[in-house]
């Protein structure tokens, strides 16, 4: 579903490379997490995922479609929601829906069902002809991720999802992940919530300045590092 394939990132005369000759692949099906700490390359590694950087070095294949190659198919397979979504702030929440939906060209039936759906689990539903101005941190999160999931994508990216949601909105974004994934589509996401990420991840990668020192199940993790310990611990451990 999707492969990175020996992809590096330099931030303009810097040095040190951002993200240093990443390899992995996400299989259809699968939630796969990436961690690491602060600085160590995944927003850079997500941008060029979704076409907002290009990569110095390296292929990204999305649904069998090279990014490099042919950006507006590869767009069509996903959707991505930033770490920190700035959305149009005076139209209406419902304007940007439609909005969304129309880009994707989401037939009238699908957009509606997914649309009532969706505003339902996050409970927004009745600040949708509001401008989104006037909404709280959250509620724009919150309809970054009903706008992202309308069309449906093969792909769903997310940059640190979990930042802002309350506990409720995290739990229904777990359940809308393994919902995704069980229809045999894919969801790649960044964060620093580990528990979650053990929790919910079918695979795992650890990026530290910008190389990936791990990637696999919990169980090939725990076995690589020669521990029983939880996520947390392995990755204080190997990325002190
Ligand atoms: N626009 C930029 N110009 C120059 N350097 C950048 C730019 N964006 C990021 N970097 C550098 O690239 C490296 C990787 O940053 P990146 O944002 O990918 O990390 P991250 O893993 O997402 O971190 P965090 O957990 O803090 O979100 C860092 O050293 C950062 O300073
Ligand atoms: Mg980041």
């Amino acid at each position: 579903m999707l492969k990175l394939d020996e992809v590096s990132k330099t931030y303009g005369n810097k040095k040190e490379k951002a993200v240093d000759n990443v390899s992995f692949h996400v299989h259809p099906g699968e939630i796969f997490g990436f961690v690491g700490p602060n600085g160590a390359g995944k927003t850079t590694t997500i941008k060029m995922i979704v076409s907002l950087l290009t990569p110095n070095n390296g292929k990204i294949i999305i649904n069998g479609i090279d990014n490099q190659e042919d950006i507006q198919e590869a767009k069509k397979q996903f959707s991505y929601v930033p770490d920190n979504p700035e959305l149009f702030e005076k139209i209406k929440g419902i304007e940007y829906l439609k909005f969304m939906a129309d880009v994707y060209d989401v037939p009238v039936a699908e957009r509606q069902q997914r649309t009532e759906k969706f505003l339902d689990v996050f409970e927004i539903k009745e600040a949708i002809n509001d401008p989104i101005g006037s909404y709280s941190h959250g509620m724009k999160q919150k309809l970054a991720l009903v706008g992202a999931l309308i069309h449906d994508p093969q792909l769903f990216v997310l940059d640190e999802p979990m930042v802002g949601l309350d506990p409720k909105a995290s739990f229904e974004l777990k359940k809308i992940m393994r919902e995704h994934c069980d229809r045999g589509r894919s969801v790649f996401f960044s964060t620093h919530v580990l528990d979650v990420a053990e929790k919910i991840c079918d695979r795992i990668a650890i990026i530290k300045k910008g190389k990936i020192i791990e990637v696999g199940t919990m169980a090939e993790i725990r076995e690589k590092a020669g521990s029983q310990e939880s996520l947390e611990n392995i990755f204080l451990e190997l990325t002190e």
